[in-house]
């Protein structure tokens, strides 16, 4: 919706008059590069998209939250002094969480009226969850430092770490960071090439030579079972373990280059590991290499090492599934597409494809016939816009 109509959509549900209205918005974002990397202390490359949370909100002179969703019915209603009280709730738990997280870390959380409205779509790996927490977060924090007469610039960073503590809490998925990072920093045209052991980052322009950046919903939610996740990484930690054996001034796999997992791979006996491992160290790799390419200006071998991400993520992380595997597999066919992988955690949601412009139509046409034909699920193109990270929207 336009920020207009929400406004008088809030006005409707909430009451009152535009006086004291507030919008705040954040991004989700699409990973070009640099998949189950994160959480390993290595690289990714993601782009923070125009597809947002938006919130318009107004403070309240009491100790209420009164959220809503513009599509969803129904009033939650949660009481500021009580916030750790509401993990679990039917909807509004990511939003209570991050509160609370806010107020764990010193914030002075107020009272306040608040509409929500996603045009993420829901499980599409798009990173629909850190737009709502960062927004959320953004909000609160403006409002807390606007109450205690504290004039410094909101630190998006913070934000998007605290953004990420709600998630492990209230979404019980033990994610990285990049997503809310990406949410919080992210700029039009551009990806962040973002080093997650330190948070060094780096704005790097997408140039792509007229290609577009096309984004393929498989429309296939990726219930993205926390617990498959949560598995991926605990494998991660037992492979790390037994490298950090042979080299224990290394502190993440992230640390870890390719010549010296070919070194001591044979200390990892459980096969299942081992390509778990092998896939976060050639990953990450991968990611330094299409930084490269991208920057001189030579996008084939980006969009290559994109398929090789894909190929790595369905044979070694297996975190693919039928339904991403197709759709990769039937953009590969067109002419005009340069790579193709899926992208976020895995196990359903989206795929990004490079493709010439004058390729696009036929992608769209062809990839969602096949697609269709293959799987009985209509998908979803988005031909991909930037744009900014989280911040307020000034009336
Ligand atoms: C999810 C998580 C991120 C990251 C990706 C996989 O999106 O939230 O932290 O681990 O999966 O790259």
């Amino acid at each position: 919706m336009e920020i207009r109509e929400l406004i008088n959509e809030f006005i409707s549900v909430f009451g009152g008059s535009e006086e004291g209205i507030r919008v705040f918005a954040s991004p989700g974002r699409v990973n070009l590069i640099g998949e189950h990397t994160d959480y390993n202390g290595g690289y990714v490359f993601p782009a923070a998209l125009k597809m947002k949370t938006t919130i318009v909100m107004r403070k309240r002179d009491d100790n209420l939250l009164r959220l809503k969703a513009t599509d969803l019915s129904g009033i939650v209603e949660a009481d500021i002094n009580n916030l750790g009280a509401y993990k679990g709730i039917d909807w509004g738990d990511y939003q209570i969480g991050v509160a609370y997280m806010l107020s764990q870390a010193g914030y002075d959380i107020v009272g306040a009226d608040m509409l929500y409205d996603d045009t993420v779509p829901h499980g599409g790996g798009l990173s629909s969850s850190a737009a709502i927490e960062v927004s959320t977060a953004l909000c609160f924090a403006t409002l807390s430092n606007e109450k205690n007469g504290i004039k410094k610039d909101i630190d998006m960073i913070e934000m998007a770490k605290l953004a990420q503590k709600a998630e492990h809490e209230y979404a019980g998925v033990n994610c990285g960071i990049m997503d809310q990072f990406a949410s919080a920093m992210g700029r039009a045209n551009h990806a962040i090439f973002l080093n997650c052991k330190n948070l060094d980052y780096k704005l790097v322009p997408l140039r792509l030579g007229g290609k577009k950046i096309i984004i393929s919903n498989t429309n296939k939610k990726h219930a993205l079972g926390a617990s498959k996740y949560n598995e991926r990484r605990s494998e991660c930690e037992k492979g790390f373990e037994i490298l950090k054996s042979a080299m224990p001034e290394k502190t993440c796999l992230g640390d870890i280059t390719e010549e010296e997992f070919e070194k001591y791979a044979h200390l990892i006996d459980d096969e299942t590991v081992l390509r778990r491992v092998r896939h976060v160290i050639s990953e990450d790799a991968r990611v330094l290499k299409a930084i490269d390419a991208l920057e001189n200006g030579d996008i084939k071998t980006f969009g290559n090492l994109m398929n090789l991400s894909h190929n790595s993520l369905r044979d070694d992380y297996e975190v693919t599934c039928f339904e991403l595997d197709t759709m990769v597999n039937e953009a590969r066919k067109i002419d005009g597409v340069l790579g193709s992988r899926m992208t976020g955690a895995g196990f359903g949601g989206c795929t990004v494809s490079i493709v010439e412009e004058g390729s696009v139509d036929e992608f769209v046409a062809n990839v969602g016939k096949n697609y269709e034909e293959k799987t009985g699920i209509k998908p979803s193109f988005y031909v991909t816009e930037t744009g900014d990270g989280g911040k307020e929207i000034i009336l």
